[in-house]
C-alpha cells in the first residue's frame, strides 16, 4: 500500500508589495531583491489574517464531505502561534467543521514542523489506511521594517491531505534527518519579530542540505541522476538555488540543465509570496507540479525541509498518474488577481497586527475577501468569522 499526499492547496492574503518598489524605498538596488535574493513580490498579511485563518482558508476549498468524514488527525504546524497553550488546530478544526473525534495538535520546530507533521500523518495512515490526515503549515514571516531580513518576509499556508493510494505524491520511507542546537534564528516568547543571524543561517542551511542529502545517497545507494527534480524550503528563492548549485557538479551537464530548469518552476510561486516558514517547501512542491509541463508520472522528486534552530530532513516521493487532480490548479490566476499595495500601505498593515495586550480590540476586516477572518479580541479571546 502506498501512502502520501492526496491533495495540496494554498492560501495567502489578497495583498502584495512589489519588491523593486520596496528596494527603492530602502535605498537598495532593485536587482539585489529581484536577483540577489530572488523575490519579485511579497505577500502583505492584513491584521484580519493570522495563522488560524490562513490555515483554514488553505484547507477548506480542497475538502469534500467524504474527506471530512475520513479525517481523524489534524496537525497545524506553525511558528506564528497565537496561544502558549491552546493549539491553533483546535480553532481550525472548528472553522472547517471537522468531527469532534479528530486528534488535533499544533507542532513547532521553526520551518521544519510541517515535515514532522507530514511524516507523523503518513505513519498514522499506514496503520489506519481507511483514515485521512490533514496537515497544514501556516505562518507569517516577520523580521521588522528596515531590517536585513525584511525582503525575506511573506506569509500563507499550505494544506495537505494525507491518505492511502494518494493522487499526487507517494512518499518513500527513506528520510534522513539531522537536528542539533544551533542559534541561527529564533523568536523569544516576548517578541513578534524573529531574531536572526542571516549569513550564518544561510550557511547552516547549506551545511544541513549537504549532510542529509549525502546521507540519503549513501543509505539508498543512489545518486543525483536518479532525480527528476529537487524541491527546497525557500526562505528566499536564491537560497534554494544555492543549495541546488552546491550538488550539481555530481551529475552530467545535460542533467544539470534539467534540474535548473525544474528549479525555476519550484520557485515560481514563492517568488511572488515570500517566505511561508512551515509551508514554504510545500508551496515549492505545489509550484513545481502546477507549472512544470516536463514532469511525468513515476518521476522521483527529492524534498529538502529545513527549520532553523536547527533541523533538516531529506526524503523523496514518486509522482502519481493523476497528480494534477489533487492540485490547486487555479493558484496562478489567484496570485495574479491580488491587489498591489504601496510601501506605506504595507508598513501600515505590518504595524496594525493585533496587539499582544489584554484589552478588547476590533479589526477592520470588511475589505478582506477571504472566507475566514479575524475580527478582533473580546475578553482576551480571538474572534473568528466565517464570511460565507
Ligand atoms: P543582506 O546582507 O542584506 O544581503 O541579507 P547580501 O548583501 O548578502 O545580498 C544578498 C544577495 O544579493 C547576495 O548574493 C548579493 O551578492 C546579491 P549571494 O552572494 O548571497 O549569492 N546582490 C545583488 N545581486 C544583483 N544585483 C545587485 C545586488 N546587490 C547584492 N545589485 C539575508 C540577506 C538573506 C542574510 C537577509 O535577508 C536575512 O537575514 N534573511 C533572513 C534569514 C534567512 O532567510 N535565512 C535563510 C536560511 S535560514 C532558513 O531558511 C530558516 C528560516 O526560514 C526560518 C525558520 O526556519 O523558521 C529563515
Amino acid at each position: 500500500m502506498q501512502v502520501g499526499i492526496d491533495k495540496l492547496h494554498f492560501a495567502t492574503s489578497h495583498l502584495y508589495v512589489d519588491m523593486a518598489e520596496l528596494a527603492n524605498a530602502r535605498q537598495q538596488a532593485p536587482d539585489k531583491y529581484l536577483i540577489g535574493i530572488g523575490q519579485s513580490q511579497m505577500a502583505v498579511i492584513p491584521p484580519s489574517q493570522d495563522t488560524v485563518t490562513l490555515a483554514a482558508n488553505a484547507a477548506y476549498p480542497m475538502l469534500t464531505a467524504a474527506d471530512v468524514d475520513a479525517i481523524d488527525l489534524l496537525v497545524v504546524a506553525t511558528e506564528s502561534g497565537i496561544d502558549n497553550s491552546k493549539a491553533a488546530a483546535i480553532y481550525v478544526a472548528r472553522l472547517l467543521g471537522l468531527s469532534k473525534r479528530v486528534r488535533t495538535i499544533e507542532m513547532k520546530e521553526a520551518c521544519y514542523a510541517a515535515t514532522a507533521g507530514l511524516q507523523l500523518a503518513a505513519d498514522h495512515v499506514r496503520v489506519h489506511p481507511t483514515k485521512k490526515a490533514l496537515v497544514i503549515g501556516s505562518d507569517i514571516a516577520r523580521y521588522g521594517l528596515n531590517t536585513a531580513g525584511e525582503p525575506t518576509q511573506g506569509g500563507g499556508a499550505v494544506a495537505m491531505l494525507i491518505s492511502a493510494d494518494p493522487q499526487v505524491l507517494a512518499l518513500n520511507d527513506d528520510s534522513v534527518v539531522l537536528s542539533e542546537d544551533v542559534m541561527d534564528f529564533w523568536r523569544p516568547l516576548y517578541r513578534t519579530e524573529a531574531l536572526v543571524d542571516g549569513k550564518y543561517s544561510s550557511n547552516i542551511y547549506i551545511d544541513y542540505f549537504q549532510d542529509v542529502f549525502k546521507g540519503y545517497l549513501a543509505e539508498q545507494h543512489a545518486d543525483l541522476a536518479d532525480f527528476a527534480a529537487l524541491a527546497f524550503h525557500l526562505p528566499y528563492t536564491k537560497m534554494g538555488l544555492k543549495a541546488l548549485r552546491s550538488v550539481l557538479p555530481t551529475t552530467t551537464p545535460e542533467h544539470q540543465e534539467q534540474l535548473l530548469a525544474h528549479f525555476e518552476h519550484v520557485r515560481q510561486f514563492s517568488r511572488q509570496v515570500g517566505n511561508l516558514y512551515t509551508g514554504s517547501l510545500y508551496l515549492g512542491l505545489l509550484s513545481l507540479l502546477v507549472t512544470d509541463p516536463e514532469l511525468k508520472a513515476g518521476d522521483l522528486i527529492g524534498l529538502f525541509s529545513y527549520g532553523s534552530g536547527a533541523e533538516g530532513e531529506f526524503y523523496t516521493g514518486r509522482l502519481q498518474p493523476n497528480y494534477q487532480q489533487g492540485l490547486d490548479l487555479a493558484l496562478p490566476q489567484r496570485l495574479a488577481r491580488r491587489q498591489r499595495v504601496s510601501v506605506a500601505e504595507y508598513e501600515a498593515c505590518f504595524n496594525q497586527q493585533l496587539q499582544w495586550i489584554a484589552a478588547d480590540q476590533t479589526i477592520d476586516y470588511q475589505h478582506d475577501p477571504q472566507r475566514f477572518v479575524l475580527t478582533g479580541q473580546i475578553n482576551e479571546q480571538r474572534q473568528y468569522l466565517d464570511q460565507q
